[in-house]
């Protein structure tokens, strides 16, 4: 066990939190899409702790954050396609997989010892203030036990993960609230998770539609296993009322919601309310929880995709 630091989001706090990134510490940071869970990307001992502090299987690889297109290029490849999505979405919840640069300095347990390194810039002064104080680059996967809910507030970081990583950077709650969008090049553009990117955006960007990872093909993205961020209490998805006994998450004007992501039915508060929402029910008992439909259009499918994996069987 160690104490938990809470930081606060000012000089102090972030260079702080840059000291203890660069002593090979774990600090959770707000990002854009979802907290982080950081550490510095050049360090195998600090990088095996992520996965020990989130009991998360050693072949999934992470995501290396970088503040700009240069330092990005000094790990991955960055040509083409993949150039033109960074230009017009960096920085921004968008991630790409990237063939990795050999000799960039990553430890290989961050790429999982795949030829590909996910990269991404994010939107979110706080972290960007953080990879300035720390000078390396940050792998961060979500800051949430493996399988759980992925949080939106340090509250839900500290509930996960306190006691298992030294510091928190409390940013209050993120603005986009579902992860990035996850492309790969296959060579061609290729979708490997729906998230807080629109893909009409993306296919827009390229000129062309994206070509859309099957579910179950899942291996190249090892992270995309069926259940996850699985709330306690069972899901049943496309609820137009809740049955008796259960608890109904609406979306849209709805009546009987004990919770609704959003009444007027708008998408990027219902992406921003989903984890804060499936977090708050989950601490409010075991009863069962029905889910209002929701149009599978823009950030619509990050949610659904979040969504159909809390319903998902558990393994
Ligand atoms: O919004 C986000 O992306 C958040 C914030 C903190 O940046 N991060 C996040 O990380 O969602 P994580 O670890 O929960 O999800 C990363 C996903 C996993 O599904 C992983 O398998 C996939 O990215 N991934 C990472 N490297 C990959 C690679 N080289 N090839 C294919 N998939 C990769
Ligand atoms: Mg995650």
């Amino acid at each position: 066990m160690v104490e938990t630091e809470v930081l606060q989001p000012d000089a102090a706090g972030i260079a702080r939190a840059g000291q203890i990134l660069r002593a090979g510490g774990l600090v959770s940071f707000p990002t854009e899409t979802v907290y982080g869970l950081g550490a510095d990307a050049s360090n195998d001992h600090a990088v095996a702790r992520i996965f020990e502090a989130k009991g998360r299987p050693r072949f999934n690889p992470l995501i290396v954050h970088l503040p700009d297109v240069a330092a990005v290029a000094r790990y991955a490849r960055l040509e083409g396609a993949a150039e033109r999505l960074a230009d017009a979405f960096w920085p921004g919840p968008l991630t790409l997989v990237l063939p990795l640069r050999e000799g960039g300095g990553l430890s290989p347990l961050v790429s999982a010892g795949l030829p590909t390194v996910a990269v991404r810039v994010p939107d979110h002064a706080l972290a960007r203030a953080l990879l300035a104080a720390a000078d390396r680059p940050v792998a961060a996967p979500s800051a949430n036990p493996s399988g759980r809910i992925s949080p939106t507030e340090a509250g839900h970081v500290i509930s996960g993960l306190g006691g298992r990583i030294e510091a928190v950077l409390d940013g209050g709650p993120c603005a986009v609230g579902v992860e990035s969008t996850i492309v790969g090049f296959d060579p061609v553009p290729v979708l490997l998770r729906p998230g807080g990117l629109p893909v009409e955006a993306i296919e827009s960007c390229l000129g062309a539609a994206l070509v859309h990872h099957a579910p179950d093909a899942a291996i190249n993205a090892p992270g995309q296993l069926a259940s996850h961020y699985a709330p306690e209490a069972p899901l049943r998805l496309n609820a137009a009322t809740a049955n008796p006994g259960e608890r109904l998450l609406g979306f849209g004007p709805v009546d009987g919601a004990v919770l609704n992501l959003s009444p007027s039915g708008d998408m990027v508060e219902a992406a921003a309310n989903l984890f804060h929402h499936l977090h708050a029910l989950d601490a409010g008992g075991a009863a069962p929880i029905a889910v209002s439909p929701i149009p599978d259009t823009g950030l619509g499918r990050a949610i659904n995709d979040r969504l159909r994996r809390a319903a998902a069987p558990r393994g």
